[in-house]
């Protein structure tokens, strides 16, 4: 280790020392600050050279943290994917004349203020990535693929150069938290589906997938100790489809896919309402009084189940699940949903939260939930998520909870686009790319202090799709403006600059083979 150490130091100090040997390219004049990078970036600065990305560079990383290591991996295979290029991460050879280096370099420079703030210094024969954490450098990774052009240029040399603009960059994230949810339950999704949409996400530098992985129509997670669930549970969705399920394994999968991007997976077991699937498979959870009766549902319904809030028995069972879920889920919350459980009594509504959202906590994990749990007497640990009650988020703040932004209205990504868009739903006014990016998650909810707010995330719902090619239309483009709105700061938001940007993403959608929706509103780069 230590004598690796040593070569990539040597190699990183002779290729400076060497400089003044090598023949001068003139570049063409660059512009690091034109780049459409999203989310935007605290700050760039362009000194207008540029860095000649090519098949001879070598990526070099710090070593004591091996995932500075992973990180360089992870740089690589995007390379040579999309270049066709063999680079590798710290491995010398004799033979290779390097002339550039990519270091990824783990700082403890006290600039770097959060573990995902990055520094990125491009010049002509080296990019240093400076970040505290790996999970810093991952975010300073995915801003150098967006500065690789499209292009290559040919003439410089006898062998083609992808010119990435120099200068510096100094970027961190406003908020710590930055989501998206996808439903499996409504209709499920495969793994390799969820795979992609985590890809996409992680591009746009967001850190949290929340799984909304049970409702009315299916139950989707196995739980080895109450198999019906997904045996009879998980048998179903909207439409009448087979529906599914993440076995354990799937899911300890999509939990380490998610990890290698340095994204969390948040698992939600909506209840005490949205429950039909799982009160199917074991009568004794079902309320009874004004629920209805469990049966197999495959219409887009809400607000008629309930578990029972009485019986020791029901928190024996959640005990159960939360548990297990605990046990597979490294992230530090679980998500216990609480919205539109319009048939369980208030007392029983409020007595249910305040158990469950204990037994989370005797699992070693932070309990998130739906505007509605400020009715009960919550942690301060307690995470309430805002998608329509902004009095019910105020109510939880007030009590030292966190709040995550996710206004139905603003942030909903299974709203229509308008009356043309073939998916989603209306129920909380349509969409447009353009209402989707114009509001700040810092203003939403008058007198809530930034402090406490933990971040913002956009659930996709899935009444109305039920596969890629379908979540993609509705979660792209309006993702990425939410990934903007997450990270950058509000001085750097704005929607002309900002429809310039999205207007480039093009590339990468298409080589992503993303479905996006192709709003009239945005002046597409083919
Ligand atoms: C919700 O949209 N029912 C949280």
């Amino acid at each position: 280790m230590l004598s690796r150490a040593v070569l990539i130091l040597a190699v990183v100090i002779s290729l400076t020392a060497c400089q003044s040997k090598k023949k001068e390219i003139n570049f063409p004049k660059t512009d690091l600050s034109a780049v459409a990078l999203i989310p935007k970036p605290v700050k760039t600065v362009s000194t207008h050279s540029a860095f000649a990305l090519d098949s001879n560079t070598v990526i070099f990383t710090s070593l004591a943290d091996p995932k500075f290591e992973k990180a360089g991996q992870f740089l690589a295979e995007k390379v040579n994917a999309r270049l066709g290029f063999d680079l590798s991460v710290n491995t010398t050879s004799e033979e290779k004349d390097i002339e550039r280096v990519i270091y990824i370099n783990q700082s403890d420079s006290i600039s770097l203020k959060t573990p995902e703030s990055y520094q990125l210094y491009i010049k002509k024969d080296s990019i240093y990535l400076n970040a505290k954490t790996a999970a810093g450098a991952f975010r300073g990774i995915q801003t150098l693929r967006q500065l690789i052009p499209e292009q290559s240029n040919d003439t410089l040399t006898n062998h083609p150069l992808w010119l990435i603009p120099t200068g510096k960059v100094f970027d961190e994230p406003q908020f710590e938290y930055r989501g998206a949810m996808l439903d499996v339950a409504r209709h499920f999704f495969t793994i390799e589906e969820v795979k992609k949409f985590i890809d996409l996400l992680a591009y746009y530098k967001y850190n949290a997938l929340h799984l909304h992985l049970t409702d009315d129509q299916g139950w989707r997670l196995e739980i080895k100790s109450w198999p019906k669930l997904t045996e009879i549970g998980g048998q179903s969705e909207v439409g009448g489809g087979e529906g599914g399920f993440f076995t354990q394994e799937d899911y300890k999968g999509l939990v380490q896919y998610a990890a290698d991007r340095h994204m969390i997976i948040i698992p939600e077991i909506d209840m005490p309402g949205h429950t039909n699937a799982a009160s199917l498979s074991y009568p004794f959870l079902h309320a009874g009084g004004k629920a209805d009766k469990p049966r197999v549902r495959t219409d887009m319904k809400v607000g008629y189940s309930s578990f029972h809030a009485r019986k020791d028995t029901v928190y024996a069972f959640l005990d159960d699940v939360i548990g297990e879920l605990a046990e597979l889920t490294p992230g530090p919350y679980i998500h216990i949903g609480g919205d539109e459980s319009h048939v369980t009594k208030k007392s029983d509504y409020l007595y249910f939260v305040e158990k469950v959202e204990k037994i989370v906590l005797k699992h070693g994990k932070k309990a998130i939930g739906w505007n509605e749990i400020a009715q009960a007497k919550l942690d301060p640990s307690t995470i309430a998520q805002l998608w329509n009650e902004p009095h019910n988020a105020m109510k939880a703040a007030s009590g030292g909870s966190k709040i995550i932004i996710s206004p139905a209205k603003k942030a909903y990504l299974d709203m229509k686009y308008d009356s043309l868009s073939e998916y989603g739903l209306t129920w909380a006014g349509m969409i447009p790319v353009d209402v989707g990016y114009n509001w700040s998650p810092e203003d939403y909810v008058e007198g809530l202090p930034k402090n406490q707010i933990l971040g913002i995330e956009a659930p996709l719902w899935s009444e109305t799709i039920s596969n890629s090619d379908e979540l993609e239309y509705l979660a792209f483009p309006r993702a990425i403006g939410y990934s903007e709105l997450g990270w950058s700061n509000p001085e750097n938001r704005n929607w002309e600059d900002y429809k310039q940007r999205l207007a480039k993403q093009v590339p990468f959608l298409n080589r992503m083979k993303v479905n996006y929706y192709p709003s009239k509103q945005i002046d597409w780069v083919e």
